[in-house]
């Protein structure tokens, strides 16, 4: 049973229902995000940082310092923004996110967990890591790559105490999910449970759902074939 979470960007969204979930099954909550979780319970805590800005590091180590006995680190921070060819700075703060910050979470406190040979760390990726996109090819590609970081600890983690799982959601209705198609959405409280039912389990990839999965592989095959240019933009 989860003691101590650790919920990174969980201000809103997928990371708000799991902290809310975590809470309700007894669990002492810490969050993190640039706006505080409007969350008012005895057992949460809030630190207000920006996982894109050097001080995210030493932040994370503070709080292991401070609550060494963590079980569970969910990484749900992550922005996805349309390509705008005349800015590329947006795709690089996509990068900072969803990959740097995810990698320094990881760094940290998967490090402290294996350190300590106990505790699950569940990363947030997404099914729109096999796609090839011309709209937003910042986030599929900082999805593909934090992909298979994950999933490449997951293996190296084989037979250990310590759990990582990469979590690939299709549709789940936040204000990140504004696509106008949005094929076999769930809701957050259906993401969180399928988030929590993966700890303590052995698995390298939870993916929901697999037919958003298959229909982001067909798109990205199609987008790198020549018939592309007779579909609209994916
Ligand atoms: N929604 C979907 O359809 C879907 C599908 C597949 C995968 N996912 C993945 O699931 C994760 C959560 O997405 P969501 O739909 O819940 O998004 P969301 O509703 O937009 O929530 C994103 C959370 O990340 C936090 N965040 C963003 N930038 C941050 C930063 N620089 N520093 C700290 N926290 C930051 C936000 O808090 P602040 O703004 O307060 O910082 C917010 O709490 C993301 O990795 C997303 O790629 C979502």
């Amino acid at each position: 049973m989860t003691q101590h979470a650790l919920v990174i960007g969980n201000s809103d969204g997928i990371g708000l229902a799991t902290t809310r979930a975590l809470l309700a099954r007894g669990a002492m909550v810490t969050g993190i995000s640039r706006r505080p979780a409007p969350i008012d319970h005895p057992q949460y805590e809030h630190i207000v940082q920006d996982v894109a800005e050097p001080a995210f590091r030493d932040i994370l180590a503070g709080h292991l310092r401070h609550q060494p006995d963590i079980d569970l680190c969910v990484y749900s921070a992550g922005i996805g923004t349309d390509l705008d060819l005349e800015n590329l700075a947006s795709e690089t703060r996509t990068f900072a996110v969803n990959v740097m910050g995810a990698v320094t979470a990881t760094e940290i406190v998967l490090g402290h967990m294996i350190a300590r040979d106990h505790g699950h760390f569940i990363g947030l990726s997404s099914t729109a890591d096999v796609l090839w996109s011309a709209q937003v090819p910042a986030y599929t590609g900082s999805k593909a790559g934090i992909s298979r970081y994950w999933e490449g600890l997951g293996l190296a983690l084989r037979g250990r105490k310590v759990k990582i799982t990469n979590v690939r959601f299709g549709f789940v209705d936040t204000k990140m999910a504004q696509a106008p198609f949005r094929p076999f959405l769930i809701d957050t409280d259906e993401a969180a449970r399928f988030i929590l039912a993966q700890v303590g389990k052995n698995r390298i990839r939870a993916t929901k759902p697999h037919a958003t999965a298959f229909l982001a592989w067909a798109a990205g095959f199609m987008a790198r074939s020549p018939l592309s240019r007779l579909l609209p933009r994916v």
